[in-house]
């Protein structure tokens, strides 16, 4: 999946990201929203790997190399974040954005271990909380699956608008037919 959107990113932008991220979450750390963004290191790849693996994960994503999450990680114009349980700190998910320093941002990937929790849901709300406030972009968008329904749902109701549906490509462990919508979110 290529982003079709220009890109420009900028050195200090991961900073920016990590330092909205990691502020926003802390001051919501509640029992309303019970996860936070924190920068991922490589600490975390195992983690992020096993993740990915998981069945119920790998079907809906095309799981990387641990050498692309490493240079994600590394690369300034991208946010590899680890999901993490507030008051467990440990880890429940990871989400990577990608284009930090342009208007246009990418929700490239979110997983969530425990599904069906309400995680997924909180991360995605620190994330746009996070894009359109801190990170001052004007949309974020995103591809999805047509048969990952509790995706789906989670855009849905944080109000991304489907734009247009092409094939899927089969790289992922459930999509060898079926649709790729790509969503958005606009900026008020
Ligand atoms: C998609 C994903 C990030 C959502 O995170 P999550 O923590 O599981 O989501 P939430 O618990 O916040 O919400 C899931 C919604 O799906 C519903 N749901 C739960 N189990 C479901 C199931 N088996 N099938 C369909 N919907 C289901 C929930 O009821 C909830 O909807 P609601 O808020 O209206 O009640 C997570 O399930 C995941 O990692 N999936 C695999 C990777 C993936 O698909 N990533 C997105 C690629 S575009």
């Amino acid at each position: 999946m290529g982003s079709r959107e220009p890109t420009e990113s900028t050195p200090d932008s991961r900073s920016r990201w990590t330092a909205s991220a990691i502020a926003s979450s802390s001051d919501t750390a509640n029992e309303n929203v019970p996860v936070r963004l924190r920068p991922s290191s490589e600490q975390d790849l195992e983690f992020v790997l096993k993740l990915e693996a998981d069945p119920e994960t790998a079907r809906f994503i095309h799981p990387w190399l641990i050498d692309e999450h490493r240079a994600a990680i590394d690369d300034p114009s991208v946010a590899h974040s680890i999901v993490e349980h507030a008051e467990l700190q440990l880890p429940v998910g990871f989400v990577i954005l990608r284009g930090l320093g342009t208007e246009v941002l990418e929700l490239r990937r979110i997983a969530i271990s425990e599904k069906g929790r309400g995680y997924g849901t909180h991360a995605l709300g620190l994330v746009k909380d996070a894009v359109f406030g801190e990170l001052g972009a004007r949309r974020l968008w995103l591809d999805v699956y047509d048969f990952n329904e509790r995706a789906r749902l989670i855009y849905d109701a944080e109000g991304f608008v489907a734009e247009l549906e092409r094939p899927a490509s089969g790289a992922c462990g459930g999509c060898a037919e079926g649709t790729v919508t790509v969503m958005a979110l606009e900026r008020d």
